[in-house]
């Protein structure tokens, strides 16, 4: 499912050169494949034919709006955590009837925002969470159709920072005390139960994990259906991992896990939510970047690019690997190089002692599996313009961000009132 290959000595995202690209645009800038996004996303609905099922993209993952248009026009729903997602997929023309409400900390005119578009579910993560929603929709005579997000104590086998489903998580509520929780909401105005909901976490590269949390909700559906409520929606959350260094299981595991969904939840006859974010996004986009310097240290030989961690956190942030190649294949010789941003941390690292095609000032390069958290991380930390996003499709390209300029980022700041 590569989102690039060489043709002619040239790095092309579908049918079109990168170094065209970066003829018009300037270096950096994020490229996305509108056919590699829709195939990962009919990866998953090809597979789900058993059962009803409706893929919400976390958008977090990549909160452009093109890019979730990409997807909402061939059926997708969306996840979001924030008022801000939510306006962002309506404007993309994700139906409401289609949203997926997440999150820990949702505030009341949060929750009024939702309930005034009609949303299809709110994934609950406490107690305090569903006393203020009902205060919230019977304030406005709405009703709110509500999920809780199980914790069910599994380890996600990740990297700490994004597993979620262990009790020391601030997430869900606990699956000992769910049917509790279920009975209580229950007696709440204004509150509709409809399903339960999981999400153990991100990058999960086996398949381990999700069997063992799901098995859980199985029963805990069961259970809570034996209690009187009326669950006809399970929401199995995103999480499973891209392949950042090269292999080509990633398809094999999306179809193993659907494979496992169906057969474990066909006798319930619910609808199956999905929110893949990463799975869905991260393999279509490319980060580019031109080399400014090639610095011989003492110890080792720096190419110093013009991208940072501002631009991609994720190597500074949790040591991720991301594979880097030539947008150039003319040359047979390699060497081992740091490849560095131009910020003033060490930290501003994408990958050390890595063996590279040999590269010169001015060369580009790419980095790749970037279309998830990359650029919705970004930030403009040493005062850096957010970089350009493009989306290509076939030889076409089209801007889908445009880089900004100094005065705006610098005209954000206001003197205090006690400045001249
Ligand atoms: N649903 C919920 C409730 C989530 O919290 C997340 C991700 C997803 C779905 C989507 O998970 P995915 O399919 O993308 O794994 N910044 C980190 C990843 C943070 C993930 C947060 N939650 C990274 O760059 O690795």
């Amino acid at each position: 499912m590569a989102a690039f290959h060489y043709t002619n000595s040239q790095l092309h995202m579908e049918n079109t050169a990168i170094a065209d690209i970066a003829k018009n645009i300037h270096t950096p800038f994020y490229c996305y494949s509108q056919s590699t996004i829709e195939t990962a996303y009919q990866n998953y609905t090809s597979q789900l034919k058993q059962v009803e099922h409706l893929v919400c993209f976390a958008v977090k993952a990549n909160s452009n709006q093109a890019i979730i248009k990409v997807l909402a026009d061939i059926g997708a729903g969306a996840d979001v955590v924030s008022e801000g997602e939510m306006r962002r997929v309506l404007k993309a023309d994700v139906p409401a009837n289609k949203i997926v409400y997440s999150g820990i900390a949702k505030t009341k005119s949060e929750m009024r925002f939702a309930l005034d578009q009609g949303i299809f579910q709110f994934n609950l993560e406490s107690e305090n969470e569903l006393e203020r929603l009902s205060a919230v929709a019977s304030s406005m005579d709405k009703t709110a159709n509500i999920a809780f997000r199980i914790n069910p104590d599994v380890d996600a086998e990740t990297h700490a920072k994004i597993s979620t489903g262990k009790s020391e998580n601030k997430f869900g509520i606990p699956i000992s005390r769910a049917r509790e929780i279920y009975k209580h909401a229950a007696t709440l105005p204004n509150i509709r139960i409809q399903g339960v909901d999981v999400h153990i976490g991100s990058q999960l590269t086996s398949l381990n994990p999700f069997k063992n949390a799901f098995k859980l909700i199985h029963e805990l559906v069961v259970d809570l259906r034996s209690d009187g409520h009326d669950i006809n929606v399970i929401d199995l959350g995103g999480g499973l991992g891209v392949n950042y260094q090269k292999d080509e299981m990633a398809n094999a595991r999306v179809i193993d896990y659907c494979q496992f969904i169906q057969t474990l939840f066909e006798d319930l006859n619910c609808k199956i939510v999905l929110e893949p974010g990463r799975s869905l996004v991260a393999e279509a986009g490319l980060l580019i970047s031109e080399v400014v310097y090639k610095k011989k240290g003492e110890e080792r030989t720096f190419l110093i690019i013009d991208s940072a961690m501002n631009d991609l956190l994720r190597p500074s942030m949790y040591d991720a690997y991301h594979d880097i190649i030539s947008v150039k294949q003319d040359s047979e010789d390699t060497e081992i190089v740091d490849i560095v941003g131009p910020v003033c941390e060490t930290g501003d690292t994408f990958a050390q002692n890595r063996e590279l095609a040999k590269l010169e000032e001015g060369d580009l390069l790419a980095i790749c599996s970037a279309g998830a958290y990359g650029a919705a991380m970004s930030s403009t930390y040493n005062t850096r313009l957010l970089i350009p996003e493009v989306l290509v499709k076939d030889d076409q390209f089209s801007v889908i961000k445009a880089r900004r300029s100094y005065d705006e980022l610098i005209g954000m700041d206001n003197l205090a009132a006690w400045q001249d």
